[in-house]
């Protein structure tokens, strides 16, 4: 079993939505050190106060000079999102490559892919051996987005059998928590009384995962890493509709869910979930509860 206690952690994307999370939790127990540009001050200030040494990196460049190499465990959360394929691809990519033969003497590197990487296939459950595609292709805004999660889980293929670094490629669905998601995002469309986007091939299906469950699992996926690498669906053992979550969430603040049923939106990416449990055992926080609580807090 890998015990995430007294551990020397490096973290990229700790001042990022699921990243950030992670980052605080493994403080407690272990020495963890977190890689980013840091252009927030107040989000390093933050992971600072919870102990965590923040050193400057920028995956565009790849630069890890300033950056020990003595690491137990490597979780790869960062991602850059430019909309620029090259920029994108030399920070998701080839830094990702570079960071991989830097810290090819840790136990074990846990790469953060997503379901994005997957070809749209109606409401196939998909599973690890899928074909993938471009599945952000018709949402528009982030054009580089799939394109270069699957460059960068092909970079991460190399890195564990270039440098033997037992890697797990772990695809993460819809992350959520208290204070982050897409489902925060659409409660503040339902307020704003926007429609939110839902696609035209409905229902919407997803499996989300409640930021504990990611957290607890990270142990479990180190463990699980391996030369190959491991791939495997990161997702909630549910799969549940946006329009469902929506529904839920709009109830508890009595608002209607309106929704716009759109073909420039992400297509139902539903997963099966069998390797995962099989790897981390059930989630802990069934998708109402876990929907209820970001409802009431927010
Ligand atoms: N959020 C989702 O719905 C979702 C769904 C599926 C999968 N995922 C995956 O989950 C992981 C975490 O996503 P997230 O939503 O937490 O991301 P996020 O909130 O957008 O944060 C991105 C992180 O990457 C860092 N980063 C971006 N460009 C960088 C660069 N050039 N150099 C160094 N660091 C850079 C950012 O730090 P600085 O800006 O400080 O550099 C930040 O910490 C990613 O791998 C993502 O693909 C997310």
């Amino acid at each position: 079993m890998v015990t995430l206690q007294q551990q020397r952690i490096l973290i990229t994307g700790a001042t990022g939505q699921v990243g950030g999370p992670v980052a605080r939790q493994l403080a407690t127990h272990n020495t963890v050190v977190a890689i980013a540009r840091f252009g927030d001050a107040a989000a390093k200030a933050d992971l600072v106060a919870n102990g965590i040494t923040c050193v400057p990196v920028d995956f565009e460049t790849g630069d890890y000079s300033a950056l020990e190499d003595d690491f137990d465990y490597v979780l790869h959360f960062a991602v850059a999102k430019t909309n620029d394929f090259d920029r994108d691809l030399a920070a998701n990519a080839e830094s990702l490559g570079f960071l991989m033969q830097r810290c090819a003497a840790a136990r074990a590197f846990l790469h953060c892919s997503s379901t994005a990487v997957y070809e749209p296939d109606g409401h196939r459950r998909f599973v690890e051996t899928d074909p993938l595609g471009d599945n952000h292709r018709a949402f528009g805004f982030m054009p580089t987005y799939s394109i270069s999660k699957i460059a960068a889980e092909s970079m991460a293929r190399f890195g564990a059998r270039a440098y033997g670094l037992p890697t797990t490629i772990a695809r993460l669905s819809v992350p959520y928590g208290d204070t982050f998601g897409w489902p925060l995002f659409q409660l503040a469309m339902m307020r704003a009384g926007h429609p939110v986007p839902i696609h035209i091939d409905g229902p919407s299906e997803y499996n989300p995962i409640h930021i504990d469950d990611i957290v607890a699992q990270i142990p479990a996926l180190l463990k699980a890493a391996s030369v190959p690498a491991t791939i495997v669906n990161w997702a909630g053992d549910d799969v549940v509709s946006i329009e469902d979550w929506c529904q839920l969430i709009a109830e508890h603040h009595n608002l209607e869910a309106i929704f716009a049923p759109t073909t420039a939106t992400i297509a139902s990416v539903a997963c099966d979930t069998t390797k995962r449990a099989s790897i981390t055992g059930p989630c802990t926080v069934n998708w109402k509860d876990g929907m209820q609580r970001l409802a009431a807090v927010n």
